[in-house]
């Protein structure tokens, strides 16, 4: 029996054994938001607390959980093969190359939702593994579901488990459950507990684009201004590697053979109404003025001859932080890209300090690994927190408790359906990913990508190493800028999706499970017929080649939108669309929902779907996001025959005063009176701004069908 204890509504905490080390949610340290936690419905767990067990096993402790018969496991973390995890071993540790099936990921978080209504996490910074449903003891095992693979029927190579088992280090972990009744109350509950969701500056929801390698002041500043001249609408300028006086590993100081006055460089860019963030990994090179100061509070060893700083150490940090604020965030740096704190082992070149390394807080190479993403995430954090400034940048490993974290998940992985089942798979554990643009073989690939991007929690081409540009297929270029153009007038939309992420913890991007219950799911499926064969006894399919689908290509962008990617060399797909009625965002046709329904489009369109009844906030697109003193026309779009309302958040957009109350919320209505006359209102409903002073006007459009 584990002694539970409800820490929070709808929260339990156990610890097994005696954990050592910091854990992802000490190093994160975020008070849980419980007013909110305190708004949502009671709720209990899904079975009995003891039916949750524990025992020593070699080496290690196993927490063993019930586990219905068709139950699903979403989560754990940045996952980038497969949506639903039952069935499956997880060996959750932070891994720059996940190829493979098994867990590892840059951001693998130990925490699973159950679509029966429940959550877990291990709080832990050492590798744990899950076992969801892969299990099979021997006192559990009957004969009569024993199949004899080459001559009977039914076979499988998982048999049916009636446990999720946790495999947790010797030392122990602290557990935590938490309740539904619905998955994406779950997920709710787990990121209002982490600190609620983050909610970036304004221009952090703009279009991205990273110059190549290399690059000089001048040639970054040509290419901004190339956007500005071909309408294409930017916010942010990243720049690569070749900004550091040296790199691989990494000064964190300008070169000025290419930068000679950074200050004024980024002040030009800021003036054009561009963002400057900056490349960085974590290993500091001797040639740094940094690391003199860092190698006493570094570890037992290097990475590409740099050193792997302790950044749990307070002296580490304010070091790190110091440099920082004096060579970028006070001449006005927005952000940084927190590169390669993954490590790698499974590609030709293996670099990252071993499991055996030793840092002089006492952590070793496991631990420092595991929770490398989330120290630096929380360093640039607080220097940015520090000065009153949001900033938003990229991070390439995460782990749990990372909701109010202002940084976005990248790979260099690039396979198109991979990043959008990462968009999907990353609402289930509190995370954010950019299905980023970086080439293609074709128009018709480019297209498609940025089609998807512009859908995203962060809008970027990462041109660092081949040199693209939005417009580098001349053929579609004006599809390219109508996407774009697109995200920047759906602007007051996804910023209200974002402050309901960190108000309600519910994920601005949601994988479909999140959206509709398992029955509702199983329905709209039941309406079709789908065959689905294994294919066992070949040499490619030796134990069952069959995949289920899964619903992990299309998600919704808040409560309104549904985003059904199509990929290269398609033109139509199947879409699961939620119960009621919907219409094409820019087709205007009209879909029942609660079914599975085909749809067709051309290059020029990526489908998404309007819910009957939803009304958007847009503005007109701009070359970049208006800041908090300039004033804009907001126009409020009424889609369908039925009324609707929606929510509107505002605030400056740039510093943190939303924390002592300076924003406001409002609640538009779309009603249509006795003798179908349409109106709009709009009323304050929270918050001390009384006026959204970002709009200098405010219009409405009903009854649309498109955009
Ligand atoms: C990679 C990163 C790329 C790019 C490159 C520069 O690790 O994923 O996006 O920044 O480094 O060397």
């Amino acid at each position: 029996m584990i002694p539970w204890k409800e820490i929070a509504p709808g929260v339990w905490k156990a610890t097994v054994g005696s954990p050592e080390g910091l854990t992802p949610l000490q190093v994160i340290g975020a008070a849980p938001r419980l007013e909110a936690m305190a708004h949502m419905e009671p709720a209990r767990l899904p079975f009995e607390q003891s039916e949750i067990t524990v025992e020593a096993g070699p080496g290690c402790r196993i927490v063993s959980l019930p586990l219905g018969e068709t139950e699903k496991l979403y989560g754990m973390g940045l996952q980038f093969m497969r949506m639903n995890h039952r069935g499956r071993i997880r060996y959750l540790r932070v891994n720059s190359d996940p190829k493979q099936d098994t867990g590892e990921t840059h951001a693998p978080v130990p925490f699973y939702v159950s679509d029966r209504g429940y959550g877990f996490l291990i709080d832990t910074s050492r590798i744990v593994t899950v076992y969801g449903g892969a299990t099979l003891r021997t006192e559990d095992t009957r004969d009569e579901d024993i199949r004899d693979r080459n001559q009977g029927s039914g076979w499988k190579a998982t048999m049916t488990s009636a446990h999720v088992e946790v495999r947790l280090p010797a030392e122990g972990a602290d557990l935590y459950a938490f309740a539904g009744p619905s998955a994406a109350d779950v997920v709710s509950r787990y990121n209002l507990f982490c600190g609620g969701g983050v909610l970036p500056p304004k221009w952090g929801l703009g279009f991205w684009h990273r110059v190549p390698t290399l690059y000089s002041a001048e040639q970054t500043m040509e290419e901004a201004l190339e956007f500005r001249k071909r309408d294409f609408p930017c916010d942010v300028i990243g720049l690569e590697p070749g900004w550091h006086s040296a790199s691989y590993p990494v000064t964190y100081e300008w070169a000025r053979e290419r930068f000679p006055d950074p200050a004024s460089f980024i002040r030009d860019m800021r003036e054009g109404g561009f963002r400057v963030n900056l490349w960085e990994h974590p290993y500091v090179s001797p040639k740094s003025g940094l690391y003199s100061s860092l190698k006493p509070l570094s570890g037992s060893y290097t990475v590409w001859g740099g050193l792997a700083p302790d950044y749990t150490i307070p002296e580490a940090q304010e070091a790190y932080k110091k440099q920082h604020a004096e060579h970028h965030v006070d001449i006005g740096v927005a952000g940084y890209k927190l590169d390669e704190c993954d490590g790698s082992e499974l590609t030709n070149n293996s670099w990252m300090f071993p499991a055996h390394a030793k840092f002089p807080s006492g952590l070793d190479g496991e631990q420092m690994r595991q929770l490398y993403g989330l120290l630096f995430q929380k360093m640039t954090d607080e220097l940015y927190r520090s000065r009153n400034t949001r900033t938003y940048g990229l991070v390439r490993a995460s782990n749990a408790a990372a909701s109010s974290l202002p940084s976005v998940l990248y790979s260099d992985l690039y396979d198109h359906r991979q990043f959008i089942r990462a968009l999907c798979n990353a609402s289930f554990s509190g995370l954010l990913w950019t299905p980023e643009v970086r080439k293609a073989g074709s128009a018709e690939e480019w297209v498609r990508r940025i089609q998807t991007v512009v859908f995203s929690p962060l809008a970027m081409l990462n041109a660092w190493g081949d040199g693209t540009k939005p417009w580098s297929f001349p053929e579609v270029e004006p599809i390219v800028r109508h996407y774009i153009q697109l995200r920047m007038r759906l602007l007051p939309y996804l910023y209200t999706v974002f402050a309901q992420y960190r108000e309600r913890g519910v994920p601005p991007f949601r994988a479909m499970p999140l959206v509709m219950s398992a029955d509702e799911i199983a329905a709209a499926e039941a309406q079709q017929a789908r065959t689905e064969a294994d294919v066992l006894n070949t040499t490619d399919g030796a134990y069952g080649k069959r995949k289920t689908k899964e619903w992990d290509d299309q998600y919704m962008v808040g409560d309104a939108l549904l985003v059904a990617p199509l990929f290269t060399g398609e033109s139509e797909r199947e879409v699961l669309l939620p119960p009621g009625v919907w219409y094409g965002l820019e087709t205007g046709e009209r879909y029942d929902g609660g079914q599975i329904v085909s749809i067709r489009a051309g290059l020029e369109r990526i489908p998404v779907f309007v819910k009957d009844g939803s009304v958007l906030p847009l503005i007109a697109s701009l070359p970049n996001v208006p800041s908090s003193t300039e004033q804009v026309a907001l126009e409020w779009v009424h889609f369908g025959a039925s009324a609707g309302e929606a929510a509107l958040y505002d605030d400056d957009g740039e510093t943190y005063d939303y924390e002592s109350g300076r924003y406001g919320w409002w609640q538009a209505m779309a009603v249509r009176d006795a003798g179908g006359r349409w109106t709009g209102t709009m009323r304050h409903i929270g918050g001390t701004f009384q006026e959204p002073t970002a709009y200098k006007s405010v219009s409405w459009r009903f009854e649309q069908t498109r955009l």
